[in-house]
């Protein structure tokens, strides 16, 4: 392609089934929001869309889970995802819903389309059906073996194990997840399209054209799966929630998921024109238009196999010129999890650290899983900030803006370009340098490449300040000093222009410190002139102590334990009781008011249980998940007319009545609004 005449841009729509964790940020939306800011610097004509995808197993799962329906599930998620961006920077043109009514006219449209275009083949086929339910099951409903890797717990549709794209009918003994039962398999009708009519035109499209173009790791991917040959996919699913089939015949029939939801990235357009008087059209038919997917390594071939063959079978748009797809981001040494409440939640970050929102999109940035999989942790979080946010730009802009206040009143001197040494030049001439090296970067997608030009040209005027040191000068020769924070106060306007797509906010309080207009990224310097007001203010970046990184760490191996696991089946642990068996215990409330260890018992507290009309000693096996001092004052419901027993020397008077959950975490059982002795019953 020529230069393009404009863009479109999109991130992969996420899912409003849960929150939005930094993972998906490193993976699908700070590379996009960069790219676009960037591009937008340039003055290029973009449109930058995003949206919940808000159809598909996904989400009927999560209300399952949560005992609620769909349309409260994305309700509660779109709204918290879509603040969750605004708060964090991401530019989006517009963050749109696929349960609007527009999206769904725009998805049958185009599946219509496509069907008189004879792009699907309709077939009857035996599908999984649980009995049970009576329902036929979602990819996501059935669980089983996968073929590739033997992983036992591989979802119809993919194996979250080894990446693999599955058919329900390719599991090993598969399982519904709605009834735990072997579900049966029953004829249903759905459209196909047959994938496999696409490889030739595929392997002349990416494996071909694309072939040091596209990222090693989207490339190989993509030629993985054209090599092993492609299979026709059904394009609809018996469900009732999501986009309907728009035929007589096909009545209690949703469109795939995977058809849906990148046609969410066209309605998201034809919303966003509808509302800013554009033609939505030029941005997804127009040739002259590069139309980019940043997505993350799971979405890869339904973006570059899938969804291109369906936009080539509707005849009428633009194909995806790339397809940057990241990896994933770990988190301290393990898999972001969100069933494990492994993550770093944004919505939780942003509203803890307001103030701090670029020092989280650098990090993220610096560490952004471009090539393989990358991690975050807290440590590394504080070791960026201090070391390079604070004491490398952060320190270059405060020691400006300190000094000329200090010395010229906060107006920057006015100095004669025929004065400036061979240093002075050269750090000028860098600013050129790394604007350019930071634009070929972004357009190539090498983010992290993009933010170390940044971070360099910081580096090197920090150096050239405190190597200069104009404070020492001032005494004997000011109008070397007033050249050297001329000179200096050039690179850090130069900032907010250039770290405007990676550190916005830190950009915008620059341009507001500095009086700087907006500048455009073309243009040939980013000069400020002598003369200009240069206000004092806050800093740009805070110290992160120590203390913010060991709550961060505890909070995350806290939360751990609290996950939101699926309860497990109900399988009986102990023999049935009758009635009369259950009403021989005879329970009661109290209040533990003292504690000790019992010498060589790792397990054991001794405890002192207050029952309103006596004392107990109670020998309780919690000792290694609880301090003597944590237990002090704690409600408790305690069997009380258990036989006395030996422990270790000291005999117990009862017991005290815990909660295990699933990771063998403890935690006490009891109404604390219950004064002591009071029956349970
Ligand atoms: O994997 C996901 O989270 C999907 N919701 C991404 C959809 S991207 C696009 F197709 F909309
Ligand atoms: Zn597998």
């Amino acid at each position: 392609m020529n230069q393009p005449k404009r863009y479109t841009v999109t991130s992969a729509l996420p899912y409003a089934n849960g929150p939005l964790h930094i993972g998906h940020l490193a993976g699908a939306y700070l590379n996009a929001d960069i790219y676009v800011r960037y591009l937008r610097l340039k003055g290029e004509d973009v449109v930058f869309v995003c949206g919940s995808d808000e159809h598909g197993a996904a989400i009927t799962l999560r209300a399952k889970k949560e005992g609620c329906t769909p349309q409260e599930i994305i309700d509660k998620y779109h709204f918290q995802i879509k603040d969750s961006f605004e708060k964090l920077g991401v530019s989006f043109d517009i963050y749109h819903r696929t349960s609007s009514a527009l999206h769904h006219q725009t998805a049958q449209e185009f599946f219509l389309t496509c069907l008189e275009n004879g792009a699907f083949e309709v077939r009857e086929s035996e599908q999984f059906y649980d009995e049970e339910y009576n329902q036929f099951l979602a990819d996501r409903y059935i669980t089983g073996t996968c073929p590739k890797c033997n992983y036992d717990k591989a979802y119809g549709d993919q194996c979250e194990n080894c990446g693999s794209s599955l058919n329900p009918t390719d599991l090993g003994n598969p399982i519904s997840t709605l009834s735990g039962k072997s579900p049966i398999l029953k004829s249903t009708k759905h459209w196909y399209l047959p994938l496999d009519q696409y490889e030739n035109w595929l392997k002349d499209w990416i494996v071909e054209g694309k072939k040091g173009s596209w990222k090693t790791n989207v490339y190989g991917q993509c030629k993985s799966w054209i090599d092993g040959g492609l299979h026709a996919r059904a394009m609809t699913r018996d469900l009732d929630w999501g986009v309907k089939v728009p035929l007589e015949e096909a009545d209690g029939k949703v469109l795939y998921v995977w058809l849906d939801a990148p046609i969410g990235y066209i309605s998201a357009t034809k919303q966003w024109a509808l509302d800013n008087g554009k033609d939505w059209e030029l941005y997804w038919k127009n040739e002259e238009t590069k139309l980019v997917h940043f997505i993350g390594k799971d979405n890869i071939v339904f973006h570059c196999i899938t969804f291109p063959s369906l936009l080539k079978a509707n005849g009428e748009y633009i194909l995806p010129d790339d397809v940057p797809a990241n990896e994933f981001m770990n988190l301290q040494g393990d898999k972001i999890s969100t069933s494990r409440n492994w993550a770093v939640w944004v919505h939780e970050y942003v509203d803890e650290f307001p103030d701090k929102v670029d020092e989280l999109r650098y990090t993220l940035i610096a560490n952004m899983p471009e090539t393989k999989d990358a991690e975050f942790t807290w440590e590394d979080y504080q070791a960026r900030v201090n070391n390079e946010l604070v004491a490398t730009l952060g320190n270059l802009e405060n020691r400006v803006v300190v000094l000329i206040n200090k010395y010229w009143e906060g107006v920057l001197p006015e100095v004669d370009a025929s004065i400036l040494t061979e240093e002075d030049k050269e750090l000028l001439h860098n600013i050129m340098l790394a604007k350019a090296n930071i634009g070929n970067a972004i357009e190539e997608y090498k983010f992290r490449e993009a933010l170390n030009a940044l971070m360099d040209l910081a580096r090197k005027g920090n150096k050239y300040l405190g190597d200069n040191e104009p404070w020492k000068l001032i005494k004997q020769d000011e109008a070397a000093a007033k050249r050297i924070l001329y000179i200096s106060a050039q690179v850090v306007a130069s900032f907010a222009t250039l770290a405007q797509p990676f550190l916005p906010f830190t950009a915008e309080k620059i341009k507001v410190k500095m009086n700087l207009s907006d500048r455009n990224w073309l243009e040939d310097t980013d000069w400020i002139s002598g003369g200009s007001q240069i206000e004092k203010g806050a800093l740009l970046f805070q110290k992160i102590e120590d203390s913010l990184v060991e709550g961060q760490v505890k909070r995350l191996e806290a939360n751990k334990s609290i996950v939101q696991k699926p309860i497990e089946k109900y399988t009986p642990m102990k023999p049935e009781i009758t009635f009369d068996d259950f009403t021989k215990l005879d329970i009661r409330t109290g209040m533990i008011v003292a504690a000790q260890k019992i010498p060589k018992a790792d397990k054991l507290l001794n405890l002192t249980v207050d029952l309103g009309f006596e004392m107990r000693t109670i020998v309780s096996g919690i000792a290694e998940h609880f301090k003597e001092e944590e237990v002090i004052g704690k409600k408790v419901a305690v069997v009380i007319n258990l036989a006395p027993r030996k422990l270790r020397g000291v005999e117990s008077q009862g017991m005290i009545l815990m909660a295990e959950d699933m990771d063998g975490k403890l935690g006490f059982v009891a109404n604390s609004e219950m004064a002591s002795g009071m029956v349970i019953r």
